[in-house]
């Protein structure tokens, strides 16, 4: 009796962290969607002359950037590997759940460098000489650090 009750309380963790796994996974996808929507499809392409400069849209970019750095982290939970996903072109290597003190020291860099600029971008020339650098040392240094592309 004692024995079932384990095996069946087993079971019931190992779905829970099936569950948590996929729930983390997915926040993670999201996460990064918002940051393309307001980094590479906003910010970038403004700095880049691939759309007008906009303060209010920086402003509220930065802003996005400075309220949820923190979380980083917590979507990198040790054991979450999950790989390659039917409906994502990216996923997070393995590293990147073994790695936790790496991956907070890029967090605190990326926050660290948000605070930084805050109220410093102005203009086009402001934003292209603090957002260029920023990106290429925090999301695409990341990016290659522990972002792969799903096999085709
Ligand atoms: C601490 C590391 C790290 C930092 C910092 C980081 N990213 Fe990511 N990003 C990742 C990883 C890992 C993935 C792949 C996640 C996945 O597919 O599960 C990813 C995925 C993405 C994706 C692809 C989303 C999709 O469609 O699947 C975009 C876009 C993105 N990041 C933008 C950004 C931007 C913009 C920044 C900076 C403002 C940034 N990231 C900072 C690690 C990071």
């Amino acid at each position: 009796m004692t024995r079932t009750l384990l095996i069946f309380a087993a079971l019931a963790l190992g779905v829970a962290t099936v569950f948590a796994q996929s729930d983390v996974n997915a926040a993670r996808k999201e996460f990064m969607k918002d940051y393309r929507k307001f980094g590479d499809n906003t910010v970038s392409r403004m700095a880049r002359d691939q759309m007008p400069y906009d303060q209010a849209k920086v402003d509220e970019a930065m802003a996005h950037f400075a309220e949820t750095a923190a979380k980083i982290p917590s979507l990198f939970p040790a054991g979450g590997f999950q790989g390659p996903v039917a409906d994502s072109n990216y996923f997070a290597a393995a590293k990147a759940f073994e790695n936790q003190s790496d991956i907070q020291a890029r967090t605190e860099k990326f926050a660290k460098d948000i605070a930084d600029a805050k109220g410093k971008i102005r203009d086009l020339a402001s934003l292209k000489e603090i957002w260029l650098p920023l990106y290429d040392k925090n999301c695409s240094s990341c990016h290659e650090a522990y972002r792969l592309r799903r096999p085709s």
